[in-house]
């Protein structure tokens, strides 16, 4: 053949495993880091007097105002300290136009309001969207019967109207304390609207981050059962993005940058790596990306049946979210990745 002979390295001067053959080399030349400052800690809050479990979610809990507030200090002493709040909401306060968002007694307005009774060193993300309050279901305010044929459900939901009841919304969740105000009812408009509500309020410090890309994706549904936001009828593809359209993220994130946007959110991530990547190449803001519900459950599925190790796993994908161009990571596994990273990282 070519003169090598046996036992013979081909290509010596190649041997890429110097740099894998030891775990402090390793550490030394991995390039993705993960660390608690780029991890987003989604919370429950609700109106119960006890923590509920979420089925579909193991280790996510409901949690009552004084729970939550106890559980994002701890956290915080844990060093994990960026938290995303969704308000679970009782089916007596639910109405059409989702009005107990912007209520004192709203769970998630009284957790704002404590922490930073507190003075915990904590960012607070809030989930700005009308499907936790309102009583169908959907992230605004219906049509009526003349605005909507019955026959066309993609239409339900009128843009204008849901843009202003959620810039109200947002206000009232700045006024409370709220770092980062996230829109995530995919209205057009609704950044440029949050905007300007915000800053006639006084509160031109606080940030948007926008649900900008946002996909109809099935994988929301453990997530329905945690923000008690099940539909009562129709589906979300008439204002979320058909995962078919490949191209369509770019004109989601023009219309956002113009209208004020400070960072901007892919979602779901690991199907959508190729998006994640696209947008940092595309964009200079910070990218965050959320590693939704049903992600996270069909990990913990496959887990508990024994067939992947739950935290090799969660890590590897995390990590591939991260390589694929995310500054930021919303994660149901963000406590147990600290955990992770602080004991023996992987
Ligand atoms: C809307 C909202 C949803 C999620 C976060 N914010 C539901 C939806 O978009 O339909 C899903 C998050 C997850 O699945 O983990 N308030």
């Amino acid at each position: 053949m070519s003169g090598i002979e046996p036992g013979q390295n081909p290509s010596a001067t190649r041997r890429l495993r110097r740099l894998r053959n030891s775990r402090l080399i390793r550490e030394a030349v991995a390039d993705v880091r993960l660390d608690p400052a780029c991890l987003i800690y989604p919370v429950f809050v609700s109106s119960k007097s006890e923590p509920s479990e979420v089925t579909s979610m193991p280790d996510v809990l409901q949690l009552p105002v004084d729970a939550a507030l106890a559980r994002i200090q701890t956290l915080c002493d844990q060093g994990l300290n960026q938290f995303l709040l969704f308000g679970v909401t009782d089916k007596k306060d639910k109405d059409p136009i989702g009005s107990f968002a912007q209520s004192a007694d709203a769970p998630v307005n009284q957790l704002i309001k404590q922490v930073r009774g507190r003075g915990l060193n904590a960012l607070l993300y809030a989930d700005l969207c009308l499907c936790e309050y309102t009583d169908h279901g959907h992230f605004g305010v219906l049509n009526d019967n003349t605005e909507s044929p019955s026959n066309d459900r993609s239409r339900m939901v009128n843009n204008d109207r849901s843009v202003a009841q959620l810039a109200l919304t947002a206000a009232i969740q700045a006024k409370y304390g709220a770092n980062v105000i996230c829109p995530s009812a995919m209205m057009d408009g609704q950044v440029a609207a949050v905007r300007a509500a915000l800053d006639q309020a006084g509160f031109e410090h606080v940030s948007i981050l926008s649900y900008c890309m946002k996909y109809a994706s099935n994988l929301y549904d453990p997530f329905r059962e945690a923000g008690q936001g099940v539909m009562q009828f129709g589906d979300r593809k008439g204002y979320q993005m058909d995962y078919r359209r490949s191209r369509e993220w770019r004109s989601e994130l023009e219309a956002d940058l113009a209208e004020g946007a400070d960072m901007v959110m892919v979602k779901p991530a690991l199907a959508y790596l190729d998006i994640i990547y696209q947008v940092r190449q595309a964009c200079h803001l910070p990218v965050v990306a959320y590693h939704v519900s049903g992600e996270y459950a069909m990990i913990h599925a496959a887990a508990r049946a024994g067939w992947l190790d739950l935290k090799e796993t969660a890590l590897e994908l995390t990590y591939a979210i991260k390589r694929a161009g995310a500054d930021m990571i919303i994660s149901y596994f963000a406590p147990q990745i600290v955990q992770w990273l602080k004991n023996d990282g992987h």
